[in-house]
Order: C-alpha cells, then structure tokens, then sequence
C-alpha cells in the first residue's frame, strides 16, 4: 500500500529534464525529529529555479545530490510539531517541503501562512516568491521612471505578469514578451500595452522595435536567449537590464548563453546590467507584500494559475513550466 510516495532525484539531466530523472517511491511517513514539523502537504510550487538544484554545475545554492528526497516550495497543515513555535492545524508555507504527502521539515524553514484575503496558495505565487521578484526587480533593481518602456519576458508567466501589472501602476509603459498569441492577448488584459511572441518571430530584433518605438528603457530579463540579445539591440541610453532568470537554458543549463557579445552596445549606451536574486531583499519582503495585497485587494493585481492535480504530476509540472506550457503560476494541488 502506498503510504507516502516520494519523488526521488536519480539522474542529472544532460538537456531538458524528464519524467526518468526521478522516480516514485513508496516512503513511509516521516516524524518530527526536535526541532522539525511534520506537514500534510497541501500546494506544491515547481519553479525554474529547481533546474539549478538538479545540475552538478555550481550555483548560488548548493544543488540535490542522487537519492535526495527532491524539495521545493509548498504549503501545508502542521500535523505534529517538535517546535515550540507551531502547533497543529497551523498552514505554514516553506521551501524545504517534500514532494511527497507527508512531509518533515525543519521547523525554521517555516513561516505561517496567515492570509485571509487572497487563497492560500497566493503565498506561492503573486503574495510570494514570483510576486516579489516582480517587485523588487522592477521597482528597486531597475529603479524606472514614469513613463518609461519596459520590456518583460515570459510575461504571462508567475513573475511576469506580476511586474507587467506593477509597471501598469507605476505608470510605466509595458511591452511583453511571451510564447503564444493566447498569451499575448491575457497579457494585453493585464494591461501591457502590446507584445511579442519570440516563438512565432522571424525577426525578434525588429519585432522588440516594432514594439518599443521609443526604444527600451528597461528590460527584465526572466529568460536570456535570443530575447536577450534582441532587447540590448533595442536598449535606450542609461537602459537598465535586470537579469533575473535564464529558463532559455533549461535544455542546455551548464552551457554558456550563445549569442552576440554586447560589450560595445553596453558601452555606448552606458546600461547597467544586473544580476538578481530575490533573496536579497529578505529584509523588506513584509512591505513588498503589503504592497502587493493592497493592489491585489483593489483590484489592481489579476492573477492566473496552471494547476495540475495529485503528487504523481509534481515533475510533469515542473517539466511543462520549462518547455513553457504553463499558462500562469505553475502550481500542484495535493
Ligand atoms: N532571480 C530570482 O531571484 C528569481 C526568482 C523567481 C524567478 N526567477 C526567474 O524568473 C523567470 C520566470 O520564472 P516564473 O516562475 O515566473 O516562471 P514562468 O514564467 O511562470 O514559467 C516559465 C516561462 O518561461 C518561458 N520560457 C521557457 N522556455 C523559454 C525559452 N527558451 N525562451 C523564452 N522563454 C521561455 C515560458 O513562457 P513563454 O511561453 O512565454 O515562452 C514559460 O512559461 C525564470 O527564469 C526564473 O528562474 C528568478
């Protein structure tokens, strides 16, 4: 009888990952040790950042080893805690949380989940880590000012849809970038003023100008790849480009990005490039999230999420969110 199956890590992906780099296996439920809750998982969260935890390459974060029990984002019900900080019945969300049903975790990963004016599962989402990559990438890294042209790739995905909609209420001007017209047109909803679909472009260069037609003044960066080189072919004086994520390399991660070398345009332009990690900015999340919920509560923030149904589709989730078949927050409900 199956009481707690368990997704573990068996094999380094060479290209994109599949379904064989883990397998199912029938755990027992696990017990708090001092110090740690036991959880009844109730949303799991697949991020692209897990495709660096599966990679020997180096990091910024040490990566699973083979045999690991994988972890990830989650939110669920404390079941029994050795911790005089939870009690049972809590919903606590933490980024150690197995992907399995019962999960232990160390009682320090966790933080309660306490919102009652969004869904629970917000707090993975656009209350959560995307959310507050949005904002703190747009609004802090990139520093824009009104009016200014924004371009944000996998716009419709969890982060982008977030910083298009922020950059709507900062009175920027919005450009996505995303993987189908369907796409385009909820990110149209969200209010970018218009879009471009780097899978269907024959031209991205000439499409991003098309788009931008007083060029780009900031870029953020969720991809790298051809879009990259695209948007700093389009890159305004004093353009500000946010590298927050490289997903474009999720078939081919210990590689380097091939493209053009950007050195002149960087020059001439003056742009400032930066590397981001939302851990970073620890310090003011609570603000950002206040921020967040206001806008959301006022109807500011429309959100979308892609939820598959039961622990068996954890690593189809995450492998669809690489290949870009998700269509918002890519999520599994248990
Ligand atoms: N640095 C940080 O602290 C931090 C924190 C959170 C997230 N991130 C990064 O932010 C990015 C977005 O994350 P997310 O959670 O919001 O994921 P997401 O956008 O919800 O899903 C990933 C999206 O990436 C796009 N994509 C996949 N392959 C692509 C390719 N070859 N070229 C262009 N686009 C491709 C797909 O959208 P399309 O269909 O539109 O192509 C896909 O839907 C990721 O790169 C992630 O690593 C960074």
């Amino acid at each position: 009888m199956s009481t707690n199956p368990s997704w573990i890590f068996r094999s380094y992906p060479s290209a994109m990952p599949s379904v064989e780099n883990w397998v199912l296996e029938d755990r027992p439920v696990p017990e708090a040790a001092d110090g740690e809750l036991l959880v009844k998982t109730l949303w799991l969260s697949v991020d692209p950042y897990m495709r660096g935890r599966i990679s020997p390459a180096k990091n910024y974060a040490a990566g699973f080893k083979l045999g690991d029990l994988m972890r990830g984002g989650g939110i669920g019900e404390v079941v029994a805690s050795e911790s005089p900080d939870f009690k049972p019945g809590d919903i606590v969300m933490s980024d150690y949380s197995g992907w399995q049903p019962f999960s232990a975790i160390p009682a320090a990963s966790a933080k309660r989940v306490t919102i009652t004016d969004a869904p629970v599962q917000s707090a993975l989402s656009y209350l959560g880590m995307p959310g507050l990559t949005a904002y703190f990438a747009l609004l802090k890294t990139a520093n824009p000012k009104a009016g200014e042209t924004v371009l944000i790739s996998a716009a419709s995905g969890a982060v982008g849809q977030i910083a298009g909609q922020i950059a709507g209420i900062k009175g920027l001007d919005p450009v996505a970038v995303a993987g189908s017209d369907e796409k385009l047109e909820w990110c149209r909803e969200l209010g970018y003023r218009t879009g471009v679909n780097h899978r269907s472009s024959a031209d991205l260069v000439r499409d991003v100008a098309a788009a931008c037609p007083k060029g780009v003044d900031v870029f953020i960066d969720n991809t790298a790849g051809p879009i990259h080189d695209a948007a700093m072919l389009n890159l305004n004086a004093f353009g500000r480009v946010v590298v927050v994520g490289t997903i474009a390399l999720a078939d081919r991660f210990d590689q380097p990005d091939i493209g053009l070398r950007h050195l002149r345009r960087t020059l001439i332009t003056r742009a400032r490039i930066e590397g981001f990690l939302l851990d970073d900015h620890e310090a003011e999340y609570a603000s950002a999230i206040a921020d967040l919920l206001s806008w959301y509560k006022a109807g500011l923030l429309r959100t979308r999420e892609d939820i598959l149904e039961g622990i068996e589709t954890v690593p189809h989730a995450f492998i669809r969110m690489l290949k870009g078949e998700n269509f918002g927050k890519q999520l599994v409900k248990l």
